[in-house]
């Protein structure tokens, strides 16, 4: 059976991602098997290049890696470089769901969306903390996913920005109840309510999860559930 493209999932409640960027790199298969079953809707792969951002990661061999191990996650790329296109079929055949590009490295956002959902894939585009909303308004019909950064993209473990909240919010009414607004970069328990009360549905987090003891807790927090109950 096919994965479901979680992206196209209407948002009714929250998608929690986890991004691999801060799990154990020699224990990889093992910490995205254990973040899912712990309650992670996806896994949020942060792949870069060194040159769009000053750190190198990981790229489709992870991924496929990823997949082979885990057949039903669903994989979200994050594409953290600077020629973020040619990337898309091989992150495709390895295995990915869905692919975010940046607005900052990409002119022709709705060409590069097309060339995604060609390939299957579902697409997102991606402002740095800098990036004004202006710079994707006018190509919020072609994506299926905008993602506010809250930090300068390069490294787990930042600080929330919070002054990019008034960008999901002023994003989150020009879109469709089907398309999603995700928010990366010092998402944990704290910081989530607010990410939520501006409108953000899918909330990537590194190190709350990786950097937390339960990694159950850790997400149900991030959720607002309560770990026993379920409730919020
Ligand atoms: C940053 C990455 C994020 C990062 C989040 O460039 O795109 O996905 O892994 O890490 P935390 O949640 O620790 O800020
Ligand atoms: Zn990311």
């Amino acid at each position: 059976m096919a994965i479901e493209n979680l992206m196209t999932r209407p948002p009714r409640s929250p998608l929690i991602g986890a991004s691999i960027l801060s799990a154990d790199f020699a224990q990889m298969g093992k910490e995205a098997r254990s973040v899912l079953e712990a309650g992670a809707d996806f896994l949020h792969f942060d792949a870069m290049d060194g040159h769009f951002v000053p750190n190198l990661t990981m790229g489709p061999d992870m991924c496929r890696a990823l997949r082979r191990e885990l057949p039903d996650a669903f994989i979200d790329v994050h594409l953290m470089v600077t020629d973020p296109v040619a990337y898309f079929e091989p992150f495709a055949e390895a295995g990915a769901g869905h692919v975010t590009f940046h607005v900052e490295a990409v002119e022709d956002v709705p060409g590069a969306a097309a060339a995604a959902h060609r390939l299957g894939l579902t697409a997102g585009v991606a402002l740095n903390p800098p990036t004004e909303v202006s710079a994707i308004e006018t190509h919020l019909e072609a994506v299926d996913l905008v993602l506010v950064m809250s930090v300068h993209p390069g490294f787990s473990g930042q600080s929330f920005m919070a002054e990019v909240l008034s960008k999901a919010e002023a994003i989150r009414p020009r879109l469709r109840p089907d398309q999603r607004l995700e928010i990366d970069g010092g998402v944990s328990a704290f910081t989530a309510p607010a990410c939520l009360a501006a409108g953000c549905d899918t909330l990537a987090a590194a190190s709350a999860i990786f950097g937390a003891a339960d990694y159950r807790e850790a997400i149900a927090a991030i959720r607002g559930t309560d770990v026993l109950t379920g409730n919020r």
